[in-house]
C-alpha cells in the first residue's frame, strides 16, 4: 500500500471484530509510528494498550468520570444504569484501547511542539494500522480531560496530558468516506509581494 492510498483510503472505524490484533503487530505499528517528526527529539508519546481483563476497570473509571461530570443527571436510576451498562458493553466490545499521553511542558511553545508531535505519531499509527488491515478510531471523549479520571488511572494530571484514546481492532464495517472540501477553497499560492 503506498502512502497516497493509505492517506486517502483510511477510514475511522466504529465497528470492530472481537478477534484481537497480535501484540507483535501492534508493536510494529507503534514502533514505526515513532518515526514521527519530533522537535528536540523529545519523542513525547507514551502509550498504554488497555485490553483483556484491564478493559473492565478502564470502563468503570470512564463511567465514574461521566457520572462525576453529570452526564447522567436528570435520568431516573434505572435509565442511568442502562445507559452506563451500554457504555461499558461498548467499551468491552473493542479489542484494544491505546491511551496516548505526554508530559506537559510549562512553556507554551514547547508544549505545542510536543502536542503536535504526538498528533503526528497518532496519524502515523492510523496509517500504519490501515496497512496491516487494522482499524482505528481516534477518540477525544470528555473523560480524557477529567483530572479525576487521569489520577484514578494512575496518570498525574498536573504532569501529563492525555492526548487521545485510540480504539483498535480489525474492522467489522468500513464506513463510506466523508467527502472533503475541494482544496482549491482553502489553498492559495502567494506569488506576489504583499502590498
Ligand atoms: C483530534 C481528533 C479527535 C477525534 N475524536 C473523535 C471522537 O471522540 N469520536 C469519534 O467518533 N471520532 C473522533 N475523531 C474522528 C473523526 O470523527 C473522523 O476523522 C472524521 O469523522 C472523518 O472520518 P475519516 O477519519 O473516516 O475520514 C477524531 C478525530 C480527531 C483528529
Amino acid at each position: 500500500m503506498d502512502v497516497f492510498e493509505a492517506v486517502t483510503k483510511r477510514r475511522s472505524i466504529h465497528d470492530f471484530k472481537q478477534e484481537p490484533v497480535d501484540s507483535g503487530i501492534l508493536k510494529e505499528i507503534f514502533a514505526a509510528a515513532a518515526w514521527a517528526p519530533t522537535h528536540r527529539m523529545i519523542e513525547p508519546w507514551e502509550i498504554e494498550v488497555i485490553q483483556k481483563e484491564a478493559a473492565s476497570s478502564f470502563a468503570d473509571l470512564i463511567i465514574d468520570s461521566y457520572l462525576r461530570m453529570g452526564y447522567a443527571e436528570g435520568y431516573e436510576e434505572k435509565k442511568k444504569c442502562k445507559l452506563m451498562e451500554g457504555i461499558k458493553q461498548h467499551i468491552l466490545s473493542i479489542p484494544h484501547h491505546a491511551l496516548i499521553y505526554m508530559e506537559k511542558d510549562k512553556d507554551l511553545r514547547l508544549y505545542e511542539e510536543d502536542y503536535a508531535a504526538v498528533c503526528a505519531f497518532i496519524q502515523n499509527v492510523q496509517l500504519l494500522a490501515w496497512r496491516y488491515g487494522v482499524g482505528v478510531l481516534w477518540t477525544s471523549n470528555p473523560y480524557i480531560y477529567d483530572a479525576g479520571f487521569a489520577s484514578s488511572w494512575g496518570i498525574d494530571p498536573k504532569k501529563h496530558k492525555i492526548v487521545a484514546v485510540l480504539q483498535m481492532g480489525y474492522p467489522n464495517k468500513i464506513p463510506e468516506p466523508k467527502n472533503r472540501t475541494p482544496i482549491t477553497n482553502k489553498l492559495k499560492f502567494m506569488n506576489n509581494p504583499i502590498k
